[in-house]
C-alpha cells in the first residue's frame, strides 16, 4: 500500500487504536509498523515542489531551498532523501549513526518501543538508535543524486556503551567516510536519552567536544560545518555557556533540542485520555518524548542561544537550528523572530504527512504565504 494511503488510514484510526487497545497493544502496533511504512514512504517520490524564493535561505555558503527539514532519525539509514527533496524540504537529515551497527532496543516481546499520543500531538521512543552504522550510510550518501537546494546533513554519535578510546576511533573512521561521501553538514548528536546522554553530562560533554573538535582537523572534515545537538531538558543558563563554548571550539551551531525526559513537566501537555498510555511508556521503558510538550521550550532556549551567540560577536558563522514541537507556519515565524536560522520536525511531519500526504512542504509553504 502507498504510504499516503497507509498514513491517511491511521490519521482517522490512531485516536481509535489508542483510546480502545490496552497500552502494551498500541505500543507493539506502532513499534511494529514503523518498519514498512518507512520502506513504502522510501519509493514513493512525489513531483517536485519547489518552495518559493522568499523560503530559501543561505548558512555556511550553501543553499536551502526551505527554513525546515526533517529532524535526525526519520532516516536512519540515509532513506527517502529524494522524496522529502520533492515534497520541498530544505535539508536531508540521515542517521543518527554509529560506528557499529545496532538493533536497537528490546524489552519482554517489545522491539523499538514507541507510542503515539495522536490527541496531544505527541509521543514516545525508546529505539535506541538502530542504524546500519556510519560506513554502511556514508556508503549510500556517495551514491544519493544530489537535488539542488537540499544538502544532505548526517547525525553522528559515538556509539554508547562502548569502551571510549575504540568508540572514538570509530567516530574517527565515520568522520573520514562522510567526509569522503561529501556530506555538506554534520550533526554530532549529544542528547539521545535513549543510549546514557541527557541534559546532564554537559561537563563531561565538554571534554568530548574538546577531542572532536581535534579529531574534526585530521580526519578530513574541518571544512564541513559541523553542529552539536543538545537535550531540551537544558537550563537557559548552561545553553549560554555551551553556545561560548562551541564558538569557541570552532563549532558552527547548535540544534534544540532531542527529545525530552521531563515526564513530570510534560505530563501537563499530555490529554488526561491518553495520560494512561504516558504512565505505561514511561514506566515500562522511560524513552523520549517529542512533539507539542516541546515547543515552547525549544523556542525559549533557541532564543537564549541566539542572544548568546550574538553576544560572543565573533567572526565565526554559528547558527542556531531550532526542533521540538514544530508543527505550523506560525511556529516557522516565532523562529524567525527569534533570529532561528534552520527549523527541523518530526511529530508534527508525520501528523502533517497523515493529513496532506506529499503536499506537507507546500501547504506550510501556502500557510506561511497567507500570513
Ligand atoms: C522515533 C524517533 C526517533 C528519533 N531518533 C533520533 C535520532 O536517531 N537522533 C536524534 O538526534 N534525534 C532523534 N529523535 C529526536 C528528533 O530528531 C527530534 O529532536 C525530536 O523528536 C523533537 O522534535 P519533534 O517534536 O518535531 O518530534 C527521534 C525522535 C523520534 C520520535
Amino acid at each position: 500500500m502507498k504510504a499516503t494511503t497507509l498514513a491517511r488510514i491511521d490519521h482517522f484510526l490512531r485516536p481509535l487504536a489508542t483510546s480502545l487497545l490496552p497500552s502494551s497493544a498500541v505500543s507493539k502496533l506502532y513499534s511494529r509498523g514503523r518498519d514498512s511504512f518507512l520502506a513504502s514512504f522510501s519509493t514513493d517520490v512525489p513531483p517536485r515542489f519547489i518552495p518559493p524564493a522568499s523560503a530559501e535561505v543561505s548558512l555556511w555558503g550553501l543553499t536551502l531551498q526551505n527554513s525546515i527539514g526533517n529532524a535526525a532519525g526519520m532516516f536512519k539509514n540515509g532513506e527517502a532523501y529524494d522524496v522529502v527533496a520533492a515534497q520541498g524540504a530544505g535539508m536531508y537529515m540521515a542517521g543518527t549513526t554509529t560506528g557499529a551497527p545496532r538493533s536497537g532496543n528490546s524489552k519482554g516481546s517489545h522491539r523499538l518501543p514507541f507510542m503515539p499520543y495522536p490527541s496531544s500531538a505527541a509521543a514516545s521512543n525508546w529505539l535506541g538508535l538502530p542504524n546500519k552504522g556510519h560506513i554502511a550510510i556514508a556508503q549510500k550518501i556517495s551514491s544519493l543524486d544530489r537535488i539542488a537546494g537540499v544538502p544532505v546533513a548526517v547525525s553522528v554519535m559515538r556509539d554508547p556503551g562502548m569502551e571510549y578510546t575504540e568508540a572514538m576511533k570509530l567516530l574517527a573512521d565515520g568522520l573520514r567516510a562522510y567526509g569522503e561521501a561529501r556530506v555538506d553538514i554534520i550533526e554530532i548528536n549529544e542528547s539521545c536519552p535513549n543510549a546514557g546522554h541527557g541534559a546532564s553530562d554537559w561537563n563531561d560533554t565538554v571534554g568530548r567536544l574538546r577531542e572532536l573538535a581535534e579529531m574534526r582537523s585530521h580526519t578530513g572534515v574541518s571544512s564541513i560545518p559541523m553542529v552539536v545537538k543538545i537535550s531540551p531538558d537544558t537550563t537557559d543558563e548552561a545553553v549560554s555557556e555551551m553556545v561560548a563554548e562551541l564558538i569557541q571550539l570552532g563549532f558552527d551551531g547548535i540544534n534544540i533540542g532531542n527529545t525530552s525526559t521531563q515526564y513530570e513537566n510534560i505530563k501537563q501537555f499530555i490529554r488526561p485520555r491518553e495520560r494512561a498510555l504516558f504512565s505505561w511508556f514511561t514506566q515500562n521503558f522511560g524513552g523520549g518524548v517529542s512533539g507539542e510538550p516541546l515547543r515552547l521550550r525549544s523556542l525559549e532556549l533557541a532564543s537564549a542561544a541566539v542572544r548568546a551567540a550574538q553576544q560572543q560577536q565573533g567572526q565565526h558563522e554559528f547558527h542556531v537550528i531550532r526542533t521540538g514541537g514544530i508543527s505550523s507556519a506560525e511556529d516557522i515565524i516565532a523562529s524567525q523572530h527569534a533570529g532561528v536560522s534552520f527549523n527541523q520536525w518530526y511529530t508534527g511531519y508525520f501528523e502533517a504527512f497523515g493529513l496532506v500526504g506529499h503536499d506537507v512542504y507546500k501547504q506550510l509553504s501556502r500557510a506561511l504565504q497567507e500570513m
